[in-house]
């Protein structure tokens, strides 16, 4: 039974792009035969992209998903010689809120002239917004299932994988909110600059939210830096995080990663994030350390458990 991991933050541009890739490099070097699945979210596309997986004009895409014309099943497609499956995004997702919006508007109006058709000779009982609310069922009100959308959609695929992760796009509205509903697991990165702790309060909260809300089982995996550099107010900020989490019983991962050019440029080589290109580099293991820490957390399996990893890459002697 998969575990759902995803990456979640408001912000664009903190890396939630970059922890997916690499953290499913990781996880295919570390679990040979571990079943993988990623699930791009964002209609920028780049997950997709990353992986080089070429979208042919009929390719079924989480966009399809989220509106209901298509299953994961249909949408999923394998890469790198069958190692990780994809459930690809592009930029139609830029239009689901409006495009799911017209299906509604075209549903309401057909309940509202059928309701009429029903009701013709005593049409005072819809004149008042809460009859006509009562009168309405959960398949066509818009609100119902607006931060759950996927509710339901990877049930038939949960038992085909082992782990499937989600990237997210940088907002908190329909698309984050919808997977946020259906994973077990959030990582929540953040750069430490001004900012950054304000916006992972607000994430944080949010995710509590919808945790009461849709998904009780969902854990705060941790907080965890990226782009962390040797600065006075990196240090400060990370500092204030720290204090942050720990008020609030969170996880603050003791793997943090680095800013670096170098890291940047080479992330992504022949579609291959860096910890399956190069396990062994030094920006690799940042990684491969992030994920033993997870694994020690029990954040890789859904019921907890601490996994045995049969093919151990992080070399911790890099540390010293
Ligand atoms: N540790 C790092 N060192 C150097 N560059 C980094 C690091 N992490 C991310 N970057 C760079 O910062 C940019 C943003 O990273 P990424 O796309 O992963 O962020 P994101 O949160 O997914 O952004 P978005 O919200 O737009 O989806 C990219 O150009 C990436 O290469
Ligand atoms: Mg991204």
């Amino acid at each position: 039974m998969a575990v759902g991991i995803t990456v979640a933050a408001n912000k664009g541009g903190v890396g939630k792009t970059l922890i997916t890739l690499n953290l499913t490099g990781a996880l295919r070097k570390s679990f040979p035969n571990a079943r993988i699945l990623v699930v791009d979210t964002d209609a920028q596309g780049n997950t997709t992209k990353s992986f080089r997986v070429k979208l042919k004009n009929d390719q079924n895409t989480i966009y399809d998903v989220f509106m209901g014309t298509a299953t994961v099943e249909e949408a999923i497609v394998t890469t790198y010689d069958n190692q990780i499956d994809v459930l690809p995004a592009n930029a139609d997702n830029n239009y689901l809120e409006f495009d799911k919006m017209e299906v509604f508007r075209d549903t309401i109006l057909e309940w509202f002239i059928s309701l009429i058709k029903k009701f013709k000779d005593n049409i005072s009982e819809l004149m008042t917004l809460e009859g006509l609310k009562k009168k309405m069922n959960k398949n066509i009100d818009p609100s119902s299932n607006y931060f759950n959308a996927l509710e339901g959609a990877f049930d038939k695929v949960e038992h085909d994988y082992d782990f499937i992760i989600f990237d997210t796009p940088p907002e908190l509205k329909q698309v984050t909110s919808s997977v946020l509903s259906i994973a077990d697991v959030v990582l929540v990165p953040y750069e430490p600059d001004l900012n950054g702790v304000d916006g992972v309060t607000h994430l944080i909260s949010r995710v509590n939210t919808l945790k009461d809300k849709y998904n009780p089982s969902l854990r705060i995996g941790g907080v965890l830096a990226n782009k962390v550099y040797n600065t006075n107010l990196h240090a400060k900020m990370i500092n204030a995080m720290m204090k942050y989490t720990n008020r609030n019983n969170y996880h603050y991962f003791d793997s943090e990663i680095p800013r670096s050019i170098t890291f940047a440029d080479k992330l992504v080589r022949n579609g291959m994030p860096i910890t399956m290109s190069a396990p062994e580099n030094k920006f690799s293991q940042n990684f491969y350390k992030l994920l033993n820490e997870m694994n020690q957390l029990g954040l890789l399996s859904k019921d907890g458990n601490v996994l045995e990893i049969p093919n151990q890459l992080y070399n911790d002697k890099e540390e010293e």
